[in-house]
């Protein structure tokens, strides 16, 4: 087993800094997320682990092992790509087999292994199968299978489900998250989709434009997000500007609020982040902030409402609560459900780490 530790690592193609100042350790038999947009570097960051990309300065560390001239088949990681990248002419069986083969491993010990490779992934019944003839869920199993067998420390997964049907890929995240608990070796799995960094994480990576903004668990992300971007990356949320007026205090719209953050100068400005689920509909003048009811949209579980507050925000609410259009009411949340931000902090630290770097540079 192996922690990996990703110190200083930069990444530049051409002239484009791709990766900025990656400095993160993963933790053995765990499973981390990198969630982030398109084009941010998750699919460069895999493959500096991978081995198939060599980071254009920093140290990568497999334990205590610097894994920087080391190649990718020499390193105990196995990649599942995005397209799968399975042979089509060979059956679910030979594809699994291939990389045991190469290797020369005994065909004895080859069997055991894709016995075991296939009990894993629920792939037994289909050993003869042809690929073509095989559903996405099921290529998507062999996709595993096929680097699971090598029995690696390290399993790379780059958006492995987002080829699947919305039904199939729940099913799949449900297999996904037990076989990793199964094997107990360490996933990184690449996604751009929130809601599937949060159901199978124990630790989400956030990304953006190369750097990592925020890590921590799925519960820290979602309730103690560090910026508006992470906040807005990581579910729905209002966001709403206002000034930290002592510890346990804090004022928007001119209005003081208790709150539950403290540690910020009197008198910052704040931004104050409140999850859509978290906000009661009260008659009017009941609430915090009187607001006007713009739409109403029935989402199956919940309603989804917009109101109006006096200053001309948009609140997006969640709520099984009913209500009409254009009715006055009020809003409410306790002070647990407000989440102070202090734009900027972020950013002036990596601007700062950044600066450095690039001056040794
Ligand atoms: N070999 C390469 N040569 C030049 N530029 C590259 C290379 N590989 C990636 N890039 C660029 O680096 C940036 C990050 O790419 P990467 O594939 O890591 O993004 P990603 O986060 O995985 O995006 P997506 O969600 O779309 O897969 C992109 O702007 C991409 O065009
Ligand atoms: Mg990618």
């Amino acid at each position: 087993m192996t922690e990996i530790r990703l110190q200083n690592i930069n990444q530049y193609f051409g002239e484009t800094h791709i990766l900025k100042n990656i400095d993160f350790t993963f933790l053995e038999g765990k499973f981390y997320t990198i969630l982030g947009p398109s084009g941010c570097g998750k699919t460069t960051l895999l493959k500096i682990i991978g081995g198939f990309v060599n980071q254009t300065s920093g140290d990568l560390y497999f334990g205590d092992k610097k894994m920087n001239e080391i190649p990718a088949n020499k390193r105990q990681v196995n990649t599942v790509f995005q397209d799968y990248a399975l042979f089509p002419h060979l059956n679910v069986y030979e594809n699994v087999a291939f990389g045991l083969k190469i290797k020369k491993v005994s065909k004895v010990e080859r069997e055991a292994r894709i016995k075991e490779a296939l009990r894993f992934t629920n792939l037994t019944d289909f050993k003869y199968r042809d690929i073509e003839q095989l559903s996405g869920g099921q290529k998507q199993r062999v996709a595993i299978a096929r680097a699971i067998v090598n029995e690696p420390d390290i399993l790379l997964l780059d958006e492995s489900l987002s080829a699947l049907d919305h039904n199939l890929r729940v099913d799949m995240q449900y297999e996904l998250k037990e076989l990793q608990q199964k094997l107990g070796i360490t996933f990184i799995f690449v996604t751009h989709d929130q809601e599937e960094a949060l159901a199978l994480s124990d630790e989400i990576l956030v990304m953006d434009k190369g750097h990592i903004v925020q890590a921590g668990s799925p519960k820290d992300i979602y309730d103690e997000p560090l910026n508006k971007y992470v906040a807005d990356f990581i579910g729905e949320s209002n966001i709403v500007e206002g000034e930290m007026l002592e510890d346990g205090k804090v004022s928007i719209y001119g209005r003081a609020y208790e709150c539950v953050d403290g540690g910020v100068k009197s008198g910052t400005p704040v931004e104050i982040m409140v999850r859509p689920e978290d906000i009661v509909l009260k008659p009017l003048e009941e609430g915090h902030l009187n607001v006007t009811v713009d739409s109403i949209l029935f989402r199956g579980v919940h309603y989804e409402i917009c109101v109006l507050d006096e200053d001309g925000y948009e609140w997006v609410i969640h709520t099984t609560q009913k209500t009409e259009e254009g009715k006055k009411v009020s809003i409410y949340f306790d002070k647990e459900d407000m989440h102070i931000m202090v734009p900027g902090e972020k950013e002036d630290e990596f601007n700062e780490r950044l600066e450095l770097y690039e001056g040794i540079l």
